[in-house]
C-alpha cells in the first residue's frame, strides 16, 4: 500500500504485535522488526530464509534512539553521524548488552544507521523504537529497489509492504566498522570513502570488498561471506580499456549467441551504440545512476531468461567502489581482461 498516513499507522501496528512489515528506505526495500524483540527479529530471518549468522541493521530516527543500542558514542563516530546522517551509512559500533544475540548475530558489535527516506523515518517515529531490517529480498535474491520487487519474493510471507516508489540510491547503504583502530568500510556505498575522509583523519577500505576472501580467511561482515545481490544468469565483468572492452563484450556476446545462448550487456550510455542490435540494457551515464538501476536490472533479466550476462566494469572512484562491489559479488568474482 502507498507509504500515507493510514498505512504507517497500520504498519507501526504490525510492528508493536511482533510482526514484520516492509517499508522504503533511500538505498533499498527493507523488512523491519521491533529490534528489541527476539521472536520479532526471527521472523525476518524466517521469511527472507536468511542464514542466521549474518547479522541486521538497527533503524534509528534521531541519536537518542541509540541509547537502547549501544553503551558509548565514539567522538569520531558522533563526528560522521553528525555529517551524514540521516543517510545512506551505517555504524558498526559496540552493542549494549540488551540488543537481542539474534540482531547481532552473536557478535559483541552492532549496526545502526538513521535512515533518510521519509517513509522510512515516520515508520521509525510512529512504531517508538529501534527497527532491525536487511533488505527484503529473499536471501541470495538481488536486493529490492522497488515494492514491486518485495512482493515478488515475499508475497504470502509478510503482512504488509509500504510502496514509497523506486529508491534513489539503489544499493545498500555504506557499512563502516567504528569499533577500533581505523574506521573502515565494510560494504561500500552512496557514503563515499572520498566523503568520509572529509570528516576523518583516516579511512580504511577493507580488502573483501574489491577481492573474493582467501580460505581460511575471517569475514569481518558476515555478510561477505555469502554469494550476494546474484541473479539467475552467469555474470562475466570484463575489464580494461574503454574501446577493448566493448570490444570483447561485443565478440563474448556472439560467441554465446553462435552456441544458443541467451546473452545480455549491461553498459553505460556512453558505450551502448557500439553494441548495435546486441541486447542491451544501459544503467546509466554514470557510477551513480548505473548502482541506481543496477539490482532492477538483474531482476529484469533473469525474467526474460537470459543465462550470460556480460558487464563493463567500473572505476572505483566515489559510487564507482559499490557498482564494482556488487557486480563482482554477483558475478562471483569472475573477471575477464579485455
Ligand atoms: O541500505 C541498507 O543498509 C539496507 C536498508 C534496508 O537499510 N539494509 C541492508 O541490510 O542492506 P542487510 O542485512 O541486507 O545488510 C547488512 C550488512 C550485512 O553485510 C551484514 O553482514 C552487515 O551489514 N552487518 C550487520 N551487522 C554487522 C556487525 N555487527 N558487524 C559487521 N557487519 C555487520
Ligand atoms: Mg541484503
Amino acid at each position: 500500500m502507498p507509504a500515507d498516513a493510514a498505512s504507517l499507522a497500520k504498519a507501526a501496528q504490525l510492528l508493536r504485535a511482533g510482526e514484520p512489515v516492509a517499508f522504503p528506505t533511500e538505498t533499498v526495500y527493507g523488512l523491519g522488526a521491533d529490534a528489541l524483540s527476539p521472536a520479532a527479529v526471527e521472523k525476518i530471518f524466517i521469511a527472507k530464509a536468511r542464514p542466521a549468522d549474518n547479522p541486521l541493521i538497527a533503524h534509528i530516527d534521531s541519536l537518542s534512539m541509540l541509547d537502547a543500542l549501544v553503551d558509548a558514542f565514539p567522538a569520531e563516530a558522533e563526528a560522521v553521524a553528525r555529517a551524514f546522517w540521516p543517510g545512506p551509512l551505517t555504524l558498526v559500533l559496540p552493542k549494549k548488552e540488551g540488543v537481542p544475540a539474534i540482531v547481532s548475530a552473536g557478535l559483541p558489535t552492532v549496526a545502526v544507521r538513521m535512515p533518510a527516506h521519509p517513509a522510512a523515518l515516520a515508520l521509525i517515529r510512529a512504531f517508538g523504537g529501534p527497527i532491525a531490517a536487511p533488505s527484503a529480498n529473499r536471501s541470495g535474491r538481488p536486493s529490492p529497489t522497488r515494492a514491486a520487487h518485495v512482493l515478488e519474493d515475499m508475497a504470502g510471507r509478510i503482512p504488509l509492504i509500504l510502496d514509497g516508489g523506486p529508491c534513489g540510491f539503489g544499493v545498500e547503504s555504506t557499512v563502516l566498522d567504528m569499533t577500533g583502530g581505523i574506521p573502515t568500510i565494510l560494504r561500500p556505498g552512496g557514503v563515499t570513502a572520498e566523503m568520509l575522509r572529509q570528516v576523518l583523519a583516516d579511512v580504511r577500505i577493507d580488502p573483501a570488498v574489491l577481492q573474493p576472501l582467501g580460505p581460511g580467511m575471517a569475514a569481518k561482515s558476515p555478510g561477505m561471506r555469502h554469494r550476494h545481490y546474484a541473479p539467475k544468469a552467469r555474470i562475466e565483468v570484463v575489464q580494461g580499456a574503454a574501446h577493448a572492452v566493448t570490444e570483447k563484450i561485443a565478440a563474448l556476446y556472439d560467441a554465446a549467441t553462435a552456441q544458443g545462448g541467451r546473452p545480455a550487456i549491461l553498459c553505460s550510455a556512453a558505450s551502448a551504440a557500439a553494441y548495435g542490435k546486441r541486447t542491451h540494457l544501459i544503467l546509466g551515464q554514470d557510477a551513480s545512476g548505473m548502482a541506481a538501476r543496477l539490482y532492477d536490472a538483474f531482476r529484469t533479466l533473469d525474467a526474460q531468461g537470459t543465462d550470460l550476462i556480460l558487464a563493463e566494469a567500473s572505476d572505483t572512484e566515489g559510487m564507482g567502489l559499490a557498482l564494482m562491489n556488487r557486480l563482482l559479488r554477483a558475478a562471483d568474482f569472475h573477471v575477464v581482461e579485455a
